[in-house]
């Protein structure tokens, strides 16, 4: 039996290269190696991709322990997906030039297999505005919210602060509409402070979003696997070890802990499943996703927060996590995500591409 050439593209130009090498670490060690062939492709946070001589068996969060510099070779991203002719790709890439669709469209155009969502549901996935705006139109539950550009900001600050009073409460979150792992993100108590955190959130993205804070809130994430028949795992909790789930909390103190499953009812579980396969649904999610959720602490009420199309996979992350409580091993999940992206490419390959 021939085995299928599975390229690992991770790292990456993000705040969350170190994430993402972890991720890639697990993966690596859990693609059964009778049926797999794993080729690494890494980018640098130089962005400069580059093609291992072997496989890194252990990575840590600091960067590959016993690949040696030298055994990496300088590619261009186009020749590392041609010259490497891989039956699929695992793109292990979070945040922006990578889980918003970028390196996707490359694949795209290579006409190779990947796992998880296209370009399209990449890109909505990365962009809270836009994301928020496809769940209103499926009915699923948001928090209030508004969208700011930068350039809109500067012009009428004092009308925009007014704007932010009226409409919303505060304490509120202003979030970069294109970014991650809290990065850029702020919670404010009051009006004089919104200036402050506006000003943080546009060094990373030109539009902002503001939102009310959910009193309380209860972190809830439910994953999702297949393409047109998404089915959704059982929920978990994650108790944070901060005020809120921010950068620290999610990866310096560790301190987090996760609760599978979360103490729900079934009626709120089975809730937050259907919403969560709508929620995969509204951004044209594919092959797999993690979707996100605040709950308020007294009132039980449901929002939707997120889609995350590339979740984090190291054994310890909700994902893969999730999965194995609800039954499929991570050596199994692989195995399905793998079929999931090959069915997928093999569906698009149906379709005609001239009119004669
Ligand atoms: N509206 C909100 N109400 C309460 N907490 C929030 C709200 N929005 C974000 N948070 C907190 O901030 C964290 C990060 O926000 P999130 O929108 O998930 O951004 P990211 O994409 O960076 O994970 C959440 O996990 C949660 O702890
Ligand atoms: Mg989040």
């Amino acid at each position: 039996m021939t085995r299928l050439r599975v390229g690992v593209i991770y790292g990456g130009r993000s705040g969350e290269h170190e994430v993402s090498v972890a991720s890639a670490a697990s993966i690596f060690r859990h693609l059964d190696a009778a049926r797999y062939e794993a080729v690494p492709i890494r980018i640098e946070k130089t962005g400069r991709w580059t093609l291992g001589a072997q496989v890194p068996r252990v990575l840590s969060a600091g960067g590959d322990q016993g690949q040696r510099a030298e055994a990496l070779q300088p590619v261009e991203p186009s020749a590392a997906v041609a010259a490497s002719s891989l039956d699929v790709v695992f793109p292990v890439l979070h945040g922006p030039y990578g889980e918003d669709g970028t390196v996707l469209g490359l694949l795209e155009l290579a006409n190779v297999p990947y796992v998880g969502a296209g370009v399209l549901g990449s890109a909505a996935g990365m962009d809270k505005a836009v994301m928020k705006t496809l769940f209103a139109a499926r009915a699923l539950p948001i928090v209030p919210h508004l969208v700011a550009l930068r350039h809109a900001w500067d012009r009428d600050t004092a009308g925009m602060t007014r704007q932010v009073s009226d409409t919303l409460h505060y304490p509120v979150f202003v979030k970069p509409a294109n970014l991650g792992s809290s990065v850029g993100i702020s919670k404010v108590p009051a009006e004089a402070d919104l200036a402050g955190a506006m000003g943080i959130a546009f060094e990373f993205d030109r539009k902002a979003v503001i939102e009310a804070a959910v009193p309380g809130a209860r972190e809830l994430e439910c994953a999702v696997l297949g393409n047109d028949e998404p089915r959704a795992s059982i929920v978990g909790e994650i108790i944070p070890s901060r005020e809120f789930y921010d950068y620290e909390a999610k990866y310096a103190d560790r301190g987090s802990e996760l609760l599978i499953p979360a103490p729900l009812t079934a009626r709120q579980t089975a809730e937050i499943q259907r919403f969560a396969i709508d929620a995969f649904r509204a951004v044209e999610g594919a092959g797999m996703a993690r979707v996100d959720f605040l709950m308020a602490r007294d009132s039980d009420e449901i929002f939707v927060n997120e889609v995350n199309t590339i979740p984090g996979f190291t054994t310890i992350s909700m994902y893969p996590k999730l999965w194995e409580a609800s039954g499929l091993a991570y050596p199994a999940l692989l195995d399905r995500l793998i079929e999931l992206a090959l069915e997928r490419h093999a569906e698009k390959q149906r379709l005609r591409t001239s009119l004669t």
